[in-house]
């Protein structure tokens, strides 16, 4: 429940808007355009939410959606969380109402239930962000950006899961969000204060795996000098979020059978069973029944996990999350790198449009980090993004060109982003290791002097083509 306050100026759209929202425990108030609803938010008590119209007369809802989000013009200097309806979602429009802060957009035509959830969600949100910051936490709320079909379900079935433990099985490409939507189902729900502990399934060997899952007794191996709990004792009241969850070894998918139907587990070397409260979400970016068909997954585990499966299209396949996304992540890393950066050019954002974003998000997330290092001011340019068009990327000769372009731009005191540069050599070189040995991993990590494993994590956290 919120302050709510609508801004629409076709008088018909704003009272039903009012009325449902009113009959979901909302208070809403109601304004014609931007600039009573200006005057409305600036005495108190100041609404928590605005649904306003982006196409008004005088101040539309870009304009309001600038100032409102301004501390300086709100009572308590806590701005409302913004929502604007948009007719259609032109590129620019998107980008700059991300850039300014707004909570999502709501694309017209919409029925009387995307806008209940819309609100309910930054009403959540801007509680969560409140809550976040009067106990000095300093993380932001947790935003999951779009409003494609795929990420309009997702935000449904994390409300729906979140009066549940249900087990959430999260499947899809490198650099979708898995782990963003586990921490979304933590913070969502009624475990919310309790504890979240992430581990990679795939990271650690079985022995070491089972003994940070389940804990050891003193005693149990070598070095096991006292008893430790592991993280199911640890997230106790909370969640567990197990990543890469395809990677366990068929011995550990046994134990956790076990604790997701029993809530019992052993400790390593020890033989009191021990129970616990904890929900499970897991993350893969395997194909889990085709590996029940080859035998090297547990079946009934699999069907445990997946209670509520979760898949998360590649970003190819919602290209109109795009603009939302990039002016999300535009404003993010411009505020970090305290950077004027405007926009994107056209061509930059035809570019964006034709990727074919192998590594999703997380491949967008760092060429615009890249983007916003290379551009001081203005927009930032498609060859920020994407290098020139000439160049291939894994010519090697551009390697050391591009770590002498950045010498000079350090001589020259020029800023530049160093874990986005490193991040884009290792890329550029993986790459070119991928290409000498016709993507054959083994050797390629054998070229590179690093282990198969490394490999295939950093092929997908730094999303190598
Ligand atoms: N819908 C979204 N809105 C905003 N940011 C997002 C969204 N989806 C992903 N991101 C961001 O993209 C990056 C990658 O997301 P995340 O780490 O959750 O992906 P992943 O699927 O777990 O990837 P991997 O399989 O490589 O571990 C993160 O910085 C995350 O915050
Ligand atoms: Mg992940």
């Amino acid at each position: 429940m919120a302050r709510v306050l609508v801004v629409d100026d076709e008088p018909g759209v704003r009272a039903m808007l009012a009325v449902i929202l009113r009959r979901d425990g909302h208070e809403v108030s109601i304004a014609g355009d931007g600039a009573e609803a200006l005057a409305m938010a600036a005495r108190p008590p100041a609404p928590e939410v605005v649904l306003s119209d982006l196409r008004m007369a005088g101040v539309d809802g870009l304009a309001l959606l600038e100032r409102i989000r301004h501390p300086a013009n709100i009572p308590g200097g806590e701005p409302p969380f913004v929502v604007l309806m948009t007719a259609f979602a032109e590129w620019d429009t998107a980008v700059r109402a991300m850039r300014l802060g707004a909570y999502d957009l709501l694309r017209k035509p919409f029925d009387n239930q995307q806008a209940r959830a819309v609100v309910a969600r930054a009403a959540a949100a801007r509680e969560r962000h409140q809550a976040a910051r009067t106990a000095g936490e300093h993380h932001a709320a947790i935003q999951i950006i779009g409003s494609s079909k795929p990420v309009q379900e997702l935000h449904r079935l994390i409300e729906q899961v979140s009066t549940t433990d249900s087990t959430v099985l999260v499947t899809g490409e490198s650099g979708t969000g898995k782990e963003l939507v586990a921490r979304a189902v933590h913070y969502a729900s009624l475990r919310a204060e309790g504890p979240m502990m992430r581990i990679n399934s795939g990271a650690l060997a079985p022995s070491l795996l089972e003994s940070e899952l389940f804990g050891h007794v003193k005693g149990a191996f070598t070095g096991a000098i006292e008893d430790r709990p592991g993280l199911f004792a640890l997230a106790d009241k909370g969640t567990i979020f197990l990543d890469e969850v395809g990677d366990l070894a068929m011995e550990t998918q046994v134990k956790l059978l076990r604790i997701l139907e029993s809530g019992e587990y052993l400790p390593v070397g020890g033989r009191e069973v021990r129970t616990c409260d904890v929900r499970v979400v897991a993350a893969t970016n395997r194909d889990l029944s085709a590996m029940v068909q080859a035998g090297t997954f547990r079946e009934d585990l699999f069907y445990r996990l997946a209670v509520i499966p979760v898949h998360l299209p590649p970003l190819r396949e919602r290209r109109e999350d795009i603009p939302l996304l990039a002016g999300h992540l535009l404003s993010r890393h411009a505020v970090k790198l305290r950077r004027g950066v405007g926009g994107f050019t056209r061509e930059a954002i035809d570019a964006m449009q034709a990727h074919p974003w192998p590594g999703n998000i997380r491949e967008l997330d760092n060429r615009i980090q890249r983007g916003v290092a290379l551009t001081p001011l203005g927009d930032i340019a498609a060859k920020s993004l994407f290098g020139e068009p000439a160049q291939t990327r894994t010519s090697s000769s551009m390697i050391p060109t591009a770590g002498g372009a950045l010498m000079v731009r350090i001589s020259k005191g020029e800023p530049i982003n160093l874990d986005a540069e490193v991040a884009n050599l290792e890329r550029d070189l993986i790459s070119a290791a991928l290409k000498k040995t016709g993507d054959n991993y083994t050797e390629a990590a054998n070229l590179l002097g690093i282990s198969l494993r490394q490999i295939r994590y950093k092929v997908r956290q730094l999303g190598v083509r």
